[in-house]
C-alpha cells in the first residue's frame, strides 16, 4: 500500500474537527477521573458538590474517555485514511463538520444530564433517554459520510481498514440503540436478567464492535506507511476480520458469570472469550510481521510509535481477558479493581494510545507542516506509558488484595486500610496522564492552528 494512492485534493476538515475533539475530551475525562480517585482517597473531598459526587463523576469519566476521546481520535484517523484509501474525496467535508459538532453536543448534553441527576444508572448506558438518541444521530451521520464515500470511490479493493472503519460506526449505531432500550425512554431498561444480558451485549461490544475495530483499523493504515512496508498478509487481515465479528459479538456474559443467567450463554461467552485468541493472534502476527525489523522507522515517527505500543497492551489486555473469563480465575478477579485495571489497559492502553497515534501520524500529513512540538509529543509518550502502566500494576495488585480477602470471606470495609495506600499511589499516577493529556491537547492545538513560524512543510 502506497500513501501516495491518488492525486485527489483532500480538504481533511472533518478529521481536523475529530481530532480536536479528541484531544480535548481526552483533557476533560482525565480531570473527571482525578475527581474520582480523588473521592475514593478521600470520599468526604467536595463532598458537598453533588454535581460531581463519585456516582455522577464516574459515569462522566467513562462515557467521556469512551465516546469523547477514544471514538473521536480513532475516527479522525478514519476520515482521513478511508478518502485516501478509496482515491475519492469524502462524501461531505461540511458533513462532516457538523457531524462533530452534533457529536460534541450530544455528548456534553448527555454528561450534563449524569451530572444533574439523570443518569440512567446501567453501566456504559448511563446517558439519559434525549442524549441517547443524538448520540445514535451523531453515529448516523458519520455513517452516511463514510457509506457515501465507499459507495463513490475509485478503487475496485477495500483495504481492511475500510473494512474496520465502516463495521464499526454501523455495529455500534444498532448495539447502542439495542443496550440503551432506547424505545423505553422512562427508564432505558428492561427488567431483570434480561436487561443485564442486553446491557452486557451491547457494554461488551463498545470494546469489541468499536473501540477495537476502529483501532485495528488505525494500526493497518499507520503501521504499513510508516514503515514503508507492505502488508504481511491481506488474508490474515480478513480472517482476523471475520473472526472478530464472529467471535466479539457473543462475549458480554462473561461479565455475568456470577449471576444467575442460564448456563448455555455463560459456556458460550467461556468458549469465545478463549477463542478470542484467533482473531487477536491473527492480526498482531499479520501486524508484527509486517514491521518485523523496522523498529528504527516506528521509532521515528511519533504516530507510529503510539500506534505499536497500541499493539503490545492490546496483546496484554487480550490474554489477560480470555483468563479473567474463566470462572476459577474469576471468582477471585471479579467486583474488584482487578477489572479496572484491565479496563485502563484495554480502554486507554490499547484503544486510547492507538487513538493518540493515529493523530499524531495525521497531524503533520493534514497541515503540511510538523508537528507544533515532537518533544511534547514524547513528553506525552512517557506520561501516559508510564502512568498506564503504573495503573495496570498498583489496580492488579488491589484487585488480588480485595479478591483474596473476600474469597476468605473477610468483609469490605476491613480491606479498606490497606488498599488506601494503592489508591494514593493510583492518583499521583493520574497525575501523569492527566499532564500528558492537557499537553497533548496543547500541542494538537498548537499544530493545527498556531504552527511555529518557518517550519519547514512535511512530505
Ligand atoms: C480477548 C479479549 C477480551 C476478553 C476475553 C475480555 C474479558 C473481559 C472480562 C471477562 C471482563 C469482566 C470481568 C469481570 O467483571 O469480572 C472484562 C471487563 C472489561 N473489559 Fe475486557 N476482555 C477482552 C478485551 C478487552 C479489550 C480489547 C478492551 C478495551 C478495548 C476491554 C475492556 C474491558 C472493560 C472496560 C471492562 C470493564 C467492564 C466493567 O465495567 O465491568 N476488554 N473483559
Ligand atoms: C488521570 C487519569 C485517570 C484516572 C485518575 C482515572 C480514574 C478512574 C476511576 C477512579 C475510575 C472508577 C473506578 C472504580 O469505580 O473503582 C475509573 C474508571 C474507568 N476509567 Fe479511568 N482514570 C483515568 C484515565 C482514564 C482514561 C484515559 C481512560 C480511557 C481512555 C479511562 C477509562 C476508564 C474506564 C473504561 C473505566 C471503567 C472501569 C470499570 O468499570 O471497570 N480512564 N477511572
Amino acid at each position: 500500500m502506497s500513501e501516495a494512492v491518488s492525486a485527489v485534493v483532500h480538504a481533511d476538515r472533518t478529521a481536523r474537527a475529530f481530532a480536536l475533539t479528541s484531544a480535548l475530551w481526552f483533557a476533560l475525562a482525565t480531570s473527571f477521573g482525578m475527581i474520582a480517585a480523588g473521592y475514593l482517597i478521600a470520599p468526604d473531598f467536595l463532598a458537598n458538590v453533588e454535581y460531581i459526587h463519585f456516582g455522577r463523576v464516574r459515569p462522566m469519566h467513562v462515557n467521556a474517555v469512551l465516546f469523547g476521546f477514544v471514538t473521536p481520535g480513532l475516527l479522525a484517523a478514519a476520515f482521513y485514511y478511508v478518502p485516501r484509501l478509496l482515491r475519492a474525496p469524502l462524501f461531505s467535508e461540511s458533513l462532516g463538520v457538523f457531524s462533530a459538532l452534533f457529536w460534541n453536543v450530544s455528548l456534553a448534553a448527555g454528561l450534563v444530564g449524569v451530572s444533574l441527576g439523570y443518569s440512567q444508572g446501567r453501566e456504559y448506558a448511563e446517558l439519559p433517554w434525549g442524549a441517547d438518541l443524538l448520540i445514535i444521530a451523531s453515529f448516523g451521520l458519520v455513517i452516511v459520510n463514510l457509506l457515501l464515500t465507499i459507495r463513490r470511490r475509485n478503487e475496485p479493493i477495500l483495504y481492511v481498514s475500510i473494512w474496520y472503519a465502516a463495521a464499526a460506526v454501523v455495529l455500534t449505531a444498532c448495539t447502542y440503540a439495542l443496550g440503551n432500550v432506547v424505545w423505553k425512554p422512562d427508564t432505558g431498561a428492561l427488567k431483570g436478567i434480561p436487561d443485564a444480558i442486553l446491557l452486557w451485549f451491547y457494554g461488551h461490544n463498545v470494546f469489541g464492535l468499536l473501540l477495537s475495530p476502529l483501532a485495528l483499523g488505525v494500526a493497518y493504515y499507520v503501521l504499513p506507511i510508516a514503515t514503508r512496508s507492505p502488508l504481511y498478509s491481506h488474508t490474515l487481515s480478513l480472517l482476523g476480520f471475520w473472526s472478530l465479528i464472529v467471535v466479539y459479538t457473543h462475549i458480554g456474559t462473561h461479565h455475568l458469570l456470577q449471576t444467575p443467567v442460564p448456563t448455555w450463554l455463560k459456556t458460550i461467552s467461556i468458549v469465545d472469550s478463549v477463542a478470542m485468541v484467533i482473531p487477536v493472534m491473527v492480526f498482531l502476527i499479520n501486524i508484527w510481521y509486517t514491521v518485523k525489523g523496522k523498529l528504527g522507522e516506528i521509532h521515528a515517527d511519533i504516530g507510529a510509535k503510539f500506534v505499536f505500543t497500541g499493539t503490545i497492551y492490546y496483546f496484554f489486555v487480550n490474554l489477560q481477558g480470555s483468563m479473567m473469563a474463566l470462572p476459577d480465575v474469576q471468582r477471585i478477579t471479579h467486583y474488584n479493581n482487578w477489572v479496572v485495571g484491565h479496563a485502563h489497559i484495554g480502554v486507554l492502553g490499547f484503544a486510547g494510545v492507538t487513538a493518540l497515534g493515529g493523530l499524531y501520524f495525521i497531524l503533520p500529513r493534514i497541515t503540511g507542516r510538523p508537528l507544533f512540538s515532537r518533544y511534547l509529543a514524547d513528553l506525552q509518550y512517557w506520561l501516559v506509558l508510564i502512568g498506564i502502566t503504573g495503573f495496570a500494576v498498583v489496580l492488579t495488585v488491589v484487585g488480588l488484595i480485595q479478591g483474596q480477602a473476600w474469597y476468605n470471606g473477610e468483609t469490605l470495609y476491613r480491606t479498606l486500610p490497606e488498599i488506601q495506600p494503592y489508591y494514593v499511589l493510583r492518583l499521583s499516577l493520574g497525575l501523569l496522564i492527566l499532564a500528558g493529556a492537557w499537553v497533548g491537547l496543547y500541542n494538537v492545538v498548537r499544530s493545527l492552528y498556531f504552527p511555529p513560524r518557518g517550519g519547514v512543510p512535511c512530505a
